[in-house]
Order: structure tokens, then C-alpha cells, then sequence
């Protein structure tokens, strides 16, 4: 044998040295979820370890986090049930929680990267990502409410835009309102491949943003399809999208990977919330080892080709340092 792929695995020096992919903190995004009041910090019962905090305790956690050097989060608004209404009104309605919750963070770090999700469900009283007329979402007519939503983000201070809707145009619409607004320098990060996925089931716990009636299969993929992620991918990089992301991420390395063989931008994953409750509930009962199937897990979301990670697990795997 001349081949003996054993020897590059001899010691852990050796494993280390040919060592093809790492992740450092720079990768990670991490999400958080916002609730109105003060000092509140409530845990999401499907996600253990993740907690809905109120502006004071989001920003002492910013602080906790950016000394692990975890610096970019994207941030999402639980919002009450009597503010949400058929135009998502107050996604853009100035003193809104999620826009104090820009500023404030923007305001006391301003170093850190905020990114800002832009979507109607949280504030839609019907739950989806866009406006509904007759049971139907409309696409045209949602793309001015997102432009509204990019817009006052953009002036409460958000680094990054994503917007999250899968309506078809809106990474050129909002770029186009960001730009005539003079804020050429804002980023999109957009969700080029967004599946209609189960995995996001305990990220609508922890808004309340479920469909108030039948599912998001109009507008977000369906997981049978990856050349599909190819045409959303060019239409994104065509309107001026800086960063494409795959959602889910471990469900579709696949994707992850088509991606990043078919643009120079940088591609981002979206490690979501089903994919998180998952290992913990496996680690609680004892059935899974948690520091090496979550680094397993992020890893393989790099090797497929991930820049950027946005993961529940980002503050853990640091403060724990499970990457080193
Ligand atoms: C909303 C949005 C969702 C997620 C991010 N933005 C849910 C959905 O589309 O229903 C999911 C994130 C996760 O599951 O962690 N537009």
C-alpha cells in the first residue's frame, strides 16, 4: 500500500495540522428574542438555554456575549397579540419594542453588528410573512411594507438587513428604499433559500408567530427542491444581496454547498430552532454526547461551505469552549 490515509490521523497533532475546516466566534451570528418590560428573561420552553429578554437584560447579555467576542446578533421581536393587526403596522411604527431594541444595542455597543430581520409574522395577526387578501398572500403589496420595516431598521441603526419573507423582489425593492434614503452603506443579508420547513417549530413558540391558517408553502420552498435554490440564489445576487443564506442548514448541506460553488458572495446558514431543540433534548436524556454533536454539527455547516453561522448554540460553544 502507498496510500495509508491512516498515517495524517496518527496523533492529534497530525489530525490537527491537516485539519481542513474551523470555526472562531467571527462565524457565528447569534439570534435572540426580545419581549417587552423590564427585567424580564424567559426561557423557551422547547429551547433550553434560549430566553426572551426585555431591552435592559438584552443588553447585559450583548455585553456577556461580545467578551466571548461573539459580536453579530439578529435579533426578533415577540410582540403582543393586541398590537399585531393585518398590515404588521407596528413593524415599523416608531417606539416599537424591536426599534428600541435596535437603537439601545446600536446605542451601548456600538461595535457589535446588529442584524435585523425583516418579515410580517411576528406582528401580522394573521401570521404570515406577508399581507393576506382572501386567504391568499399578496406579493406586490407586502414588498411596501417590508421596504417601511427595512427602512425604519435601517434608521434605528441595524448593520445588516435580513429580510426573511421569501416574497419574490424585495432584496431589489428594499435596496432600492435604502439606497433613496441615503443608506447606501446597510447592508441584505438575504434568506435566498428558505425551505418551508417543520424545523421552525419551536421558533414560533417562543414569537407566537404561527400561521393563524394554513402554512407558508406559497412563498417558502419546498425541502424537495435544490436547483430552485439556484434561481432565488441569482435573482438575490442580482438585486444586490451581500450575503445569501440556506434555511435550515442541516437538513440541506446540499444546498449550503450549491450555493457557495455558484456565487463569490458569502453564503450564511441558518442553524434554526428545530435543528437546536433537537440536540438538547437528546444531550437532556443523555442519549447524545452535546459539546461533540453541536461542534459536529457546526462544523459540517462550514465544511459545506457556510461563511457565517447563525446559531443557538453560539454563546455556549464559546463561553463552554467547545471550539478550541
Ligand atoms: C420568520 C422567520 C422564521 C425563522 C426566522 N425568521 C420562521 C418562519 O419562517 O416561520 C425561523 C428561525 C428558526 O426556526 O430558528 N420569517
Amino acid at each position: 500500500m502507498l496510500q495509508r490515509p491512516r498515517r495524517n490521523r496518527k496523533s492529534e497533532v497530525i489530525r490537527q495540522m491537516v485539519q481542513e475546516t474551523h470555526i472562531s466566534a467571527a462565524n457565528l451570528i447569534f439570534p435572540m428574542f426580545i419581549v417587552d418590560g423590564d427585567n424580564q428573561k424567559t426561557e423557551v420552553a422547547s429551547m433550553p438555554g434560549i430566553f426572551r429578554y426585555s431591552i435592559d437584560n438584552l443588553l447585559r447579555e450583548v455585553e456577556v456575549c461580545a467578551k466571548l467576542g461573539l459580536m453579530s446578533f439578529d435579533l426578533f421581536p415577540n410582540i403582543e397579540e393586541s398590537l399585531k393587526d393585518k398590515y404588521a403596522t407596528e413593524s415599523h411604527r416608531e417606539q416599537s419594542l424591536y426599534l428600541r431594541a435596535i437603537q439601545a444595542v446600536k446605542k451601548h455597543f456600538p461595535e457589535v453588528c446588529v442584524i435585523t430581520d425583516v418579515a410580517m409574522d411576528p406582528y401580522s395577526s394573521d401570521g404570515h410573512d406577508g399581507l393576506v387578501e382572501n386567504g391568499e398572500i399578496l406579493n406586490d403589496e407586502t414588498l411596501e411594507i417590508l421596504g417601511k420595516m427595512a427602512l425604519a431598521h435601517a434608521r434605528s441603526g441595524a448593520d445588516i438587513i435580513a429580510p426573511s419573507d421569501m416574497m419574490d423582489g424585495r432584496v431589489g425593492y428594499i435596496r432600492q428604499v435604502l439606497d433613496d434614503n441615503g443608506f447606501t452603506n446597510v447592508s441584505i443579508m438575504s434568506y435566498s433559500a428558505k425551505y418551508s420547513s417543520a424545523f421552525y417549530g419551536p421558533f414560533r413558540d417562543a414569537l407566537k408567530s404561527a400561521p393563524k391558517f394554513g402554512d407558508k408553502k406559497t412563498y417558502q420552498m419546498n425541502p424537495a427542491n435544490q436547483r430552485e435554490a439556484l434561481i432565488e440564489a441569482k435573482l438575490d445576487e442580482q438585486e444586490g444581496a451581500d450575503f445569501l443564506m440556506v434555511k435550515p442548514a442541516l437538513a440541506y448541506l446540499d444546498v449550503i454547498k450549491l450555493l457557495k460553488d455558484n456565487t463569490e458572495l458569502p453564503v450564511a446558514a441558518y442553524n434554526v430552532s428545530g435543528e437546536y431543540a433537537m440536540v438538547k433534548a437528546a444531550a437532556q436524556q443523555g442519549w447524545l454526547d452535546e459539546r461533540r454533536t453541536t461542534t459536529e454539527i457546526l462544523t459540517s455547516i462550514r465544511r459545506a461551505g457556510a461563511t457565517a453561522i447563525l446559531t443557538y448554540h453560539a454563546k455556549e460553544v464559546l463561553q463552554k469552549g467547545w471550539l478550541s
